[in-house]
């Protein structure tokens, strides 16, 4: 049984009974006919294997960059099996401006759209013009806008309609030459005279020393999303606790920073077994190593528990878990 150990970020110990990594759509599907059970894999940055999983992964290596550009931007088709931080490097590196916010973010150009990334003020569906796959049900090529991709907050239709129904081949992004730049987010807001090649350096700057390297601390960045939750609950909080962050979502709603409530029930640091709570950044669960499947799902489920029973706000995973037969649910 192959190891998946260093096909998944987090790391944890796992097989699965093949692995099979392909670059176009004919080997894919002639691969994925050969198992019952399968699991379509990019960089494994946002997803944990729990437990041995009982079926075939495949790794898309769909690879190539077209660039062309018209008056107003530069228009690019990516393989979704281009590893994403090169691919921003690359686009500041040309002067093709917009991306530099996401820049270090792990994984694949064909994973970037099923959860719309976001960093540091920006998320990727302002540059995505289209997304271009194959349907596993009939083999039909599809390309569908950025529009019916329904993106949102870490969310699209892949994560819904299209849930493991697809595979996404290329995605076009369209890079607007008059962009402006997004210093909005934390400390990008100090940068004088930002340039998007400051900014691409900046965030990769801050997020090393945010964030744990998977090389030495096995993670899939933040582990659970930020909660929205309706206005009149975040008042009663406010109420309650006068530093707890909040940002408008609309009207009616606010998001409130997932990390400051972890941090608050006093869980940055402490590990369960292998497992911790990372101490810089809360939202981030560590393999410290030697750590199971059952003791990231025990700290995870603590936390859940906690941030319900304190204040009553139910924290969704962000990361993707799966068990002997695919993903399963915390
Ligand atoms: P995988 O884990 O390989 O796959 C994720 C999901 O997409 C799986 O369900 C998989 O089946 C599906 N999938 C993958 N490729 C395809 C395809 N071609 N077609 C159809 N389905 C596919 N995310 C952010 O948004 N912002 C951040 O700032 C951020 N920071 C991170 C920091 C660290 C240290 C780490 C480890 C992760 C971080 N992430 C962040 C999460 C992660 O990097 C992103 O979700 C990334 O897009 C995942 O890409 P991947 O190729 O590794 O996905
Ligand atoms: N905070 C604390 N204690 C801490 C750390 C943070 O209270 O120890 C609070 C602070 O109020 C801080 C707030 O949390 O202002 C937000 O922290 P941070 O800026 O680190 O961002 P985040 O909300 O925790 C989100 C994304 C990250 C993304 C960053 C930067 C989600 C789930 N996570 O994290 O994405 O890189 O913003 O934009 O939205 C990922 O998706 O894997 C990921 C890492």
């Amino acid at each position: 049984m192959p190891s998946l150990q260093s096909y998944h970020t987090f790391g944890l110990s796992a097989s699965s009974q093949q692995i099979t990594p392909f670059s176009d759509i004919t080997s894919f599907f002639a691969a994925r006919s050969q198992y019952t059970s399968n699991y379509l894999l990019g960089g494994g940055s946002n997803t944990i294997f729990l437990k041995d999983f009982e079926g075939q992964v495949l790794i898309n290596r769909i690879l190539g960059i077209e660039h062309t550009e018209t008056a107003k931007a530069h228009e690019l088709r990516v393989g979704a099996g281009e590893n994403w931080h090169e691919l921003v490097a690359t686009c500041v590196k040309n002067g093709w401006y917009g991306l530099e916010n996401l820049a270090l973010i792990p994984g694949s150009v064909g994973a970037c759209p099923i959860q719309n990334i976001g960093a540091y003020g920006v998320e990727v569906e302002t540059f995505i013009s289209s997304v271009e796959g194959v349907a596993f049900s009939d083999k039909a090529h599809f390309e569908l806008s950025a529009q019916q991709c329904q993106f949102g907050y870490r969310d699209s239709v892949f994560k819904h309609d299209l849930a493991g129904e697809t595979l996404i081949t290329h995605v076009n992004f369209s890079l607007p030459k008059q962009n402006e730049v997004v210093t909005t987010y934390g400390e990008l807001a100090a940068l004088e005279s930002p340039t998007p090649d400051k900014i691409f350096e900046e965030v990769i700057r801050i997020r090393k020393a945010k964030l744990p390297d998977p090389a030495q601390f096995g993670n899939a960045g933040s582990f659970f999303k930020n909660p929205i939750i309706e206005n009149h609950h975040y008042a009663v909080l406010s109420n309650k606790y006068n530093d707890v962050p909040g940002y408008a979502v609309g009207t009616d709603h606010t998001k409130v920073p997932a990390a400051w409530l972890i941090d608050k029930l006093g869980f940055k640091g402490r590990a369960i077994n292998g497992v911790r709570c990372h101490p810089t950044q809360p939202l981030v669960l560590t393999n410290t190593g030697g750590a199971t499947g059952k003791d990231l799902v025990s700290l995870a489920r603590e936390i859940m528990l906690s941030v319900q029973g304190r204040f009553s706000i139910t924290l969704e995973p962000e990361v993707r878990l799966v068990g002997k037969e695919g993903l399963i649910e915390l």
